[in-house]
């Protein structure tokens, strides 16, 4: 079991690294273009790569098997050991699955929603499926089912990939995705820094301190 930060933040990154909580790092188009509006892809993930440990996800966002190998090889010379190829799943997305396997390029299949795409993407060779809970949530589905599912299947048979379980939206959703069988949950800033907080232990260890401090009694 793994937590990756789902951000590409450097600054944030390197802050929550510094927890040793965290083995990776994922990144995809939205998350850039929210927070690094205009910046240079290369440039960002090289800040990214510097300041985490762990496989870094980059995302394809051409849609033609030609283009995202195109696009998937260049990523990968960035660091070949780090550097996970996310791929949208789609026909062209697996073909360049396909491709990208034998050439020990590491792989994450995304925005899936239903335990039948992660199987084509398992038995295809991906390193890591990702299954979107949040987005499962809100057509109306329940994400549990689908994450344990997924994971029984690649036990039984032997899969390799790893599943990453990310669109987390709540503290909730993280508990519930390492409790169905995700190898990893990725999850944003904000929603890590609530698996910090808890008013009781605030309170608790603020009477700690209190009562430290107040140790001699009244003089
Ligand atoms: C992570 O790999 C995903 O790209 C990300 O968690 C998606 O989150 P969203 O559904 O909130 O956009």
């Amino acid at each position: 079991m793994a937590l990756f930060v789902d951000s590409s933040d450097p600054k944030e990154i390197k802050a929550l690294f510094a927890w040793g909580s965290f083995s990776g790092v994922t990144t995809n188009p939205l998350i850039i273009a929210r927070e690094s509006p205009g910046a240079d892809l290369a440039e960002v993930i090289r800040e990214v790569l510097t300041v985490s440990t762990g496989d870094v996800s980059v995302e394809l966002t051409s849609e033609a098997e030609e283009d995202m190998m195109a696009e998937a090889l260049g990523y990968h010379a960035w660091d070949p050991q780090r550097i996970t190829i996310k791929i949208p799943f789609s026909e062209a997305g697996l073909q360049v699955l396909h491709q990208l396997t034998p050439r020990g390029v590491k792989t994450n299949v995304t925005c899936l929603m239903a335990f039948n795409q992660a199987y084509l993407a398992a038995l295809a060779g991906a390193t890591y499926v990702s299954l979107f809970a949040g987005r499962i949530k809100d057509m109306g589905y329940d994400a549990a089912p689908v994450i344990e599912t997924t994971r029984r299947v690649l036990d039984r048979e032997g899969l390799g990939s790893r599943i990453i379980v990310g669109s987390i939206r709540h503290l909730m959703d993280v508990n519930e995705a390492v409790d169905a069988g995700a190898h990893v949950v990725t999850v944003p800033p904000t929603i890590l820094r609530k698996m910090v907080w808890n008013p009781r232990t605030v309170e608790t260890i603020a009477e700690f301190n209190d009562a430290w401090r107040k140790r001699h009694g009244p003089r």
